[in-house]
């Protein structure tokens, strides 16, 4: 650990308490004005830590900040992890990193996205401060994918399962992955492929996930729809922790992505079984029912008229 790392963790362990400089400087054996240099560079840096003359510093709680050693403190493996305050989008952000030589497992954050990407070439509204947009870039051949479903399940189940688990709430599933809380989206997740144009080969998998952890005001484009983990400034819990539990759940499942338990988890939380929705099929309009989602993860649907499908893929609307 770093100076500069082991500074952030003794404030933020004692988040809202005002540290002296000297006693951090005892503690990790280093002068007082050393500790200033480093508080200085941090704050420089964007890190929101607060110092009174003869008092101390202090990370407030309002603080939210995502931190590296934050996350890395509760992550059971080791990953390359690139924050950044303001991008265009992680995903984007992530094709152009895997023109370095970049390991399985790397993680791309950012505070704030200024053209977050949906699906179907949507926006997904990413402001700052108050969302988490991390982008989870992995080598295929390091995973056993027979159906790429399969990736996009487990990945909305392993999201779920940490929202849950850390936010104490219930959270439920959309086919395929977006992620609602008392009817309201609250997330969606953005799966995409890097092929190599001549072999046509998939190179890299990128796993875009977008979390609005405590945003409370969205415009009105998608104030009907769009909701939050949290509805309030202060928060029980911070980015940091569901970020790290939500990484762990999904390497934990890219282990076995045929365990029958991620299906058996989806499909409890699932809120399409049994509801009337409607989809397009060259755009007409077909409105049918829910019956089942198969082993493969597709939609069991019964038309109108009495028709037996299965869907693989594409969007299906709620009929509120
Ligand atoms: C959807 O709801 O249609 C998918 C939204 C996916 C948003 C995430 S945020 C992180 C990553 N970067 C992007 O530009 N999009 C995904």
């Amino acid at each position: 650990m770093t100076t500069k790392e082991a500074i952030i963790s003794i404030l933020e362990e004692n988040k809202g308490l005002y540290i002296s400089g000297e006693d951090i400087g005892k503690n990790l054996n280093i002068s007082r004005s050393a500790v200033s240099k480093v508080i200085k560079d941090l704050k420089e840096n964007g890190y929101l830590i607060e110092s009174i003359n003869k008092k101390g510093h202090c990370i407030p709680y309002k603080s939210n900040t995502i931190s590296k050693i934050e996350i890395k403190k509760n992550l059971i493996n080791n990953h390359e992890i690139i924050i950044k305050d303001s991008v265009k989008s992680t995903n984007l952000e992530a094709k152009s990193h895997l023109l370095d030589e970049c390991k399985h497992g790397s993680i791309i954050i950012a505070n704030e996205q200024t053209n977050g990407r949906g699906r179907k070439g949507r926006v997904f509204y990413s402001p700052k401060d108050t969302g988490i947009y991390m982008s989870l870039i992995l080598k295929p051949d390091l995973l056993l994918i027979h159906n790429p479903l399969k990736l996009t399940i487990a990945t909305a189940v392993a999201v779920c399962n940490s929202i849950d688990t850390l936010c104490d709430v219930d959270t439920k599933i959309k086919w395929v992955n977006d992620i609602f809380l008392n009817n309201k989206k609250i997330c969606g997740i953005l799966t995409e492929a890097n092929t190599d144009f001549e072999t046509g080969s998939i190179e890299d998998i990128i796993i875009g996930i977008g979390l609005n952890f405590n945003t409370l005001n969205f415009p009105e484009d998608f104030s009907d729809i769009a909701g939050s983990i949290f509805s309030e400034k202060t928060t029980p819990i911070n980015r940091n922790q569901l970020i790290a539990e939500i990484i762990n759940n999904i390497m934990k499942l890219l282990k076995d992505l045929e365990n029958p338990n991620i299906l058996k988890f989806y499909k409890e939380k699932s809120f399409l079984l049994g509801k009337n929705i409607s989809f397009y099929e060259k755009d007409k309009k077909i409105e049918c029912t829910v019956l089942d989602i198969n082993s493969e993860g597709n939609l069991v649907i019964k038309t109108k008229n009495g028709l037996k499908k299965i869907l693989h893929s594409g969007e299906v609307n709620f009929n509120w």
